[in-house]
């Protein structure tokens, strides 16, 4: 799947030829995700929507009870999110710890799980939660890696001979060796930290909870919500929002030294001990992270070896550096683009 979306747009871009040319890279990396996400959810090739208003939720809502119908009708199976959503919806899901039909593991929660009836509205909000979840993240953090390897040539030329020298062993990138290409995650896992995509995590008090003091022989911290004169409430209740701010957290000097410095090194074996826990959190923390991980890093990691397998991206005159986000944008974007130069590295 990844691989027939990447080939069709090197295919497409050299066409058009925005090979040797100035091109805002941002476009082209939604038109990727999307692809992806899409077919991973729908099992459909092209949606062809970037924003999500209600007549949106709508077409959402028709792809998923069409590509049912079609599905149940003719009989197809796929591996995918609707084939899953399908088997829920008709109770013969299986649960694959309980696959081999080992359900004496005295388990509560396999137990008391509910006969649960799925609405078309339930289930294609999942497919909406699932697309809208996946494809913003990963189109963003491609974008921030691609501006990052414009603007950090050396980089970008570690990255290019850790690539070569894989192909060189292995020939195409495989999932089986995909581990082997430690630099390409390391450049990755700094792009998360330095552009992540999730400015703050949200979570909602369940219990009342004393915040701690914040060090040793202090005051337990005294939070208030009108001013901070008034300090009313001692301890989080039921039903309160906390936030955690991600993004300052990854740009806090404290924690990551030189935070504006795109440094891959920092995820390095020698260095990564010295990230403390609770500080880099790209993907979330605790049972509600994100449910995409693996399925992401495969994705912005085939992309990027293709990439820069097979062009050297460059900084051209307007390749903004240093990068300055678009204010008050709904996603992550750079406020005057994404705008690299593609130099092939070999004929074609
Ligand atoms: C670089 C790409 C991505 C990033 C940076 C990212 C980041 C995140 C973050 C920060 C959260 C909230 C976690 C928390 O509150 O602790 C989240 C949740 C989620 N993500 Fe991702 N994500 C990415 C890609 C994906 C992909 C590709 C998918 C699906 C294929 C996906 C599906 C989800 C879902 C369904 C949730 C909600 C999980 C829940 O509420 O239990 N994400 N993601």
């Amino acid at each position: 799947m990844f691989w027939k979306t990447l080939k069709l747009y090197t295919k497409t871009s050299q066409r058009k030829g925005h090979v040797n040319e100035d091109v805002d890279v941002q476009d082209l990396m939604r038109r990727y995700t999307n692809d992806v996400i899409a077919s991973a959810a729908f099992g459909l090739p092209k949606l062809g929507i970037t924003v999500f208003p209600k007549k949106v939720i709508n077409f959402f809502k028709g792809i998923v009870v069409n590509t049912m119908q079609h599905r149940e009708k003719n009989n197809i199976h796929r591996p995918d999110m609707i084939q899953l959503l399908m088997e829920a919806s008709k109770g013969t899901l299986k649960d694959e710890r309980y696959a081999n039909g080992n359900k004496s593991q005295n388990n509560e929660a396999f137990k008391q799980r509910p006969e649960k009836e799925w609405s078309v509205e339930e289930l294609s909000s999942q497919v909406f939660l699932f697309f809208a979840a996946g494809y913003e993240s990963s189109a963003s953090t491609l974008v921030m890696c691609v501006h990052e390897l414009a603007l950090n040539p050396d980089v970008q030329e570690k990255l290019y001979q850790e690539i070569k020298e894989y192909k060189e062993k292995h020939g195409e990138i495989t999932f089986e060796h995909i581990h082997n290409l430690k630099y390409l995650d390391w450049v990755l896992s700094e792009t998360s930290r330095k552009w992540s995509t999730v400015l703050v995590l949200d979570r909602t008090c369940t219990l009342p909870y004393e915040l701690p003091p914040p060090r040793e022989g202090l005051k337990p911290v005294q939070v208030s919500y009108l001013l901070p004169t008034l300090c009313l409430w001692l301890q989080l209740k039921h039903g309160d929002l906390v936030y955690n701010m991600v993004k300052s957290i990854h740009m806090d000097p404290i924690y990551h030294p030189n935070p504006e410095k795109f440094d891959p090194e920092r995820f390095s074996d020698e260095n990564k001990h010295k990230i403390k826990p609770f500080t880099y959190m790209p993907f979330g923390m605790g049972p509600r992270n994100c449910i995409g991980i693996r399925f992401a890093q495969l994705e912005l990691k085939i992309l990027i070896f293709d990439i820069v397998s097979n062009y050297k991206i460059v900084k051209c005159t307007k390749t903004m550096d240093p990068v300055v986000l678009k204010p008050h944008a709904f996603n992550l974007q750079p406020r005057d683009g994404s705008i690299v130069r593609f130099v092939p590295r070999h004929a074609h």
